[in-house]
């Protein structure tokens, strides 16, 4: 069952206090990624979303690091593509990019050019909401290339940080909130 699912994605989540700077609650998803059922339910509950909620979606957008892990096995359930939302200078050819800063420190996002079509209806997910810089940006990134974005998708939400309000008037969806 769906609770049955999420009960284990929440078991597979591990704070680390003060990491990587005091004050930092860090919720770490590597358990998730050791354990073959709980990254299938993981990725179930994807699915399930989106078939639900945005069928026409025509491609995943996965964010640097985190979020390809977990894009790409989406992106196959689905039967559609997967583009690399990278940190800068990783990516080669032309790109666009977006300056943005995180819960602890600065970076800037990128994709290729030519990654995604004008009017492409693109997913993004992430392992983690915080602040909402992250996803934020790489919607900017999004809608520079005139893609039409439909959610965003994590599995973590940290609710105290609002991101979700940051992230408007894109939506978000989220397994497990804290
Ligand atoms: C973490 C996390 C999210 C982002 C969330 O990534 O994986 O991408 O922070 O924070 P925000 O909502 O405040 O932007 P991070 O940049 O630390 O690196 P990684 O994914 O490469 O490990
Ligand atoms: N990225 C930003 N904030 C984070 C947190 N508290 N835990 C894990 N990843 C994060
Ligand atoms: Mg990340």
């Amino acid at each position: 069952t769906r609770e049955a699912k999420l009960d284990l994605v929440t078991k597979h989540i591990k704070p680390f206090p003060d990491f990587p700077s005091k004050g930092i609650l860090f919720r770490d998803i590597c358990p998730i990624l050791k354990d073959p059922g709980a990254l299938t339910a993981v990725i179930d509950l994807f699915e399930e979303h989106v078939r639900q909620t945005h069928p026409q979606v025509e491609l995943i957008v996965g964010l640097d690091a985190r979020g390809f892990l977990f894009g790409p096995l989406l992106a196959q359930r689905l039967g559609v593509g997967f583009v690399l939302v990278r940190k800068k200078g990783k990516l080669p050819g032309p790109t666009v990019s977006v300056a943005y800063k995180l819960e602890y420190g600065e970076a800037e996002v990128e994709v290729q050019e030519d990654a995604v079509a004008p009017g492409e209806k693109v997913l993004l997910i992430d392992d983690l909401l915080a602040t909402g810089g992250t996803l934020c940006a790489a919607c900017e990134l999004m809608k520079k290339q005139n893609a039409e974005v439909m959610g965003c998708m994590v599995i973590i939400e940290l609710k105290e940080l609002n991101g979700v309000e940051k992230l408007k008037p894109n939506t978000l969806f989220s397994l497990v909130q804290y």
